[in-house]
């Protein structure tokens, strides 16, 4: 089964081969998850679970599989979590973040936001408290002045390079998970100036970034009060998210 999934690219054949032998009831299942697996189709998607930080999550069909090029950003946002902190994680797909931020911290309060009520399912099977809507519009008001850590995977590939992503993640993954408008910054810009009347004194904000994205961002945290900024990387050295803490005004 191995030499077959290599051979269809897959680049830790054996471990898919494992996971695939795991999730099956008999022969004949395994033969058809090894077919989806062959044409493409997210590993995640197939098992139904991925490993994240160390925590197996639950992922259905149609939602963004959670990347091992996040786990940087989601283990810092839960060093900076206070024990008894509040914690907001935007656009949460499966709710990867949240749920690793919620297994640091089990006393805090995390809450997530996601537009896909697909996705928010999964997320709340999760175990997450996810509300249903766009961005921080559906952020209760309680919240205002009182978030200690905001995160967000949110959409950052630019429109017109969307053709560039691996072929089967453009067949198969929701657009509306990746596609971050003509810049590619449209959410994230809008994700940083929303922040600022969410955060607590001293609060900090991770975002994640596509290549080359991050001094770009940078410069949208600056502007809008954010200091003690630091480009975290992830597993391969790569820039992978910006952090910042909220800064008032004497
Ligand atoms: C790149 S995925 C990241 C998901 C998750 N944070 C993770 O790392 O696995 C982006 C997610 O944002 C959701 N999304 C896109 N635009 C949104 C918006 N305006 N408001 C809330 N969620 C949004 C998508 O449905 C998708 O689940």
């Amino acid at each position: 089964m191995a030499s077959t999934l290599a051979l269809a690219g897959c680049v830790a054949a054996d471990e898919e081969a494992d996971e695939l032998i795991a999730a099956a009831t008999d022969a004949t299942s395994l033969d058809a998850m090894l077919k989806r697996r062959i044409s493409g189709e997210p590993l995640a998607w197939i098992t139904g679970t991925t490993r994240f930080c160390g925590l197996i999550l639950q992922v259905r069909s149609g939602v963004y599989v959670p990347r091992w090029q996040s786990e940087t950003l989601a283990r810092t946002a839960a060093g900076l979590l206070p024990a008894r902190g509040t914690a907001v994680d935007l656009c949460t797909g499966s709710g990867a973040i949240a749920a690793v931020m919620q297994a640091a911290r089990p006393e805090a309060r995390v809450v997530a936001t996601e537009i896909d009520p697909l996705a928010a399912g999964c997320a709340r099977a999760n175990g997450i408290e996810v509300l249903i809507g766009d961005l921080d519009d559906v952020l209760p008001t309680e919240l205002v002045g009182t978030v200690d850590v905001m995160t967000g995977v949110v959409p950052y590939v630019p429109a017109d390079a969307m053709h560039l992503l691996p072929r089967d993640v453009l067949a198969y993954e929701p657009r509306t998970a990746l596609d971050g408008g003509p810049t590619g910054l449209e959410v994230v810009t809008r994700t940083v100036d929303h922040s600022t009347k969410w955060m607590a004194p001293g609060g900090w904000l991770l975002l994640e970034v596509g290549g080359g994205q991050y001094t770009e961002v940078e410069q949208l945290f600056r502007r809008a009060g954010y200091g003690q900024i630091q480009i975290l990387e992830d597993g391969d050295g790569d820039p992978r998210a910006v952090c910042g803490r909220h800064e008032f005004a004497e």
